[in-house]
């Protein structure tokens, strides 16, 4: 292994979009010492004013500190960045990537990062700046658990909720993809249900909090009763079939068609309970529907 300058600053931040300036003043407010470097070297301004030590390239960057997150727009960025530098200068560092990309992505990376002797972390951030430095704040992390384990109070300073999910890199990012997807539905969901409730003179934040009241109870039941009937491969229709579930859905996008609003989110959910009527699961509970989504695989 080849051995680099020792670092000055506790944590390199590579990229100052909305997130990884976020990332850099929290921890600078939080009493760490901060290299950063920005494609756009004026982003950089601010947090060189608040302490922050600007290097002049992504090579300088990583040598300045034992770890370094990488936080730019996109895998191609990231190759851009990290595949023109010489593997020599980052061996022995920990990268942490937190850039959103594919799982084939991330395998990609960590095979570079191997060739670099790079402690590679990959990682998803599952909060939006805003939140960032606060108890609620998660981000998710697997790969190499030393690099992991030698910056962990460092990194804790960044989301009060941080898990290390193993030593396989794809375990972290297939764990964030899965929880965005679950995200984004329900708030493409919440938005869509909020028009209906909007045209009818409900106010958006009384609505809210009405949906509040059913995120509690019955959706947090009706997620782990689907979870307990996936696990255990139990579908009867002992509750609700699907279907019933099928004239409910009619009744619903009716109303949204007469209200002159549109409603793909019900739409994909309708269109999942009818690719589970044609496999003939009519009769059983609607958590089969997780049948229509995986061709009949077990989870
Ligand atoms: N914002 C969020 O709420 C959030 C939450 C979770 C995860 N993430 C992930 O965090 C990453 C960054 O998001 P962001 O919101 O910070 O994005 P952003 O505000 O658009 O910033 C993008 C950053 O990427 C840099 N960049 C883009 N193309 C580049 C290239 N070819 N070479 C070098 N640098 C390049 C930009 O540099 P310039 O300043 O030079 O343009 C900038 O620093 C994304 O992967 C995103 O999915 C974001």
């Amino acid at each position: 292994m080849t051995s680099n300058p020792a670092p000055h600053t506790d944590i390199s931040i590579i990229g100052l979009g909305a997130m990884g300036s976020t990332l850099a003043r929290t921890l600078l407010e939080r009493g760490a010492s901060v290299t950063v470097w920005n494609r756009t070297a004026e982003r950089a301004k601010s947090l060189v004013n608040v302490g922050a030590r600007m290097a002049t390239s992504p090579e300088a960057a990583i040598a300045a500190s034992p770890v370094s997150i990488v936080i730019v727009l996109d895998y191609k960025a990231v190759h851009e960045i990290l595949g023109s530098i010489a593997l020599s200068s980052v061996a022995d560092r920990t990268i942490v990537n937190l850039v959103t990309g594919s799982v084939a992505d991330v395998k990609a990376l960590a095979a570079w990062a191997d060739r670099a002797d790079v402690r590679y972390v990959g990682g998803g951030i599952m909060s939006y700046p805003r939140d960032i430095g606060s108890p609620s704040a998660t981000i998710l992390y697997s790969g190499n658990e030393k690099g992991f384990r030698e910056h962990e109070a460092l990194l804790l300073k960044l989301a009060g909720r941080q898990a290390f999910l193993g030593t396989d890199v794809t375990t972290a990012v297939t764990m964030y993809l899965a929880l965005l997807a679950y995200y984004f539905s329900s708030l493409g969901a919440f938005l869509e249900s909020t028009a209906l409730a909007c045209a009818s003179g409900v106010s958006a934040p009384d609505f809210a909090s009405m949906v509040e009241t059913i995120i509690s109870a019955p959706l947090q039941g009706g997620l782990h009763d689907a979870a307990k009937r996936i696990a255990a491969g139990d579908f009867r229709g002992d509750q609700a079939t699907i279907d019933v579930h099928v004239d409910g859905n009619v009744s619903m996008q009716e109303t949204f068609t007469e209200k002159g609003l549109t409603s793909c989110m019900l739409d994909a959910f309708d269109q999942y309970t009818k690719i589970a009527q044609t496999r003939g699961l009519g009769k059983e509970d609607i958590s089969a529907l997780y049948k229509a989504c995986t061709r009949g695989a077990q989870c």
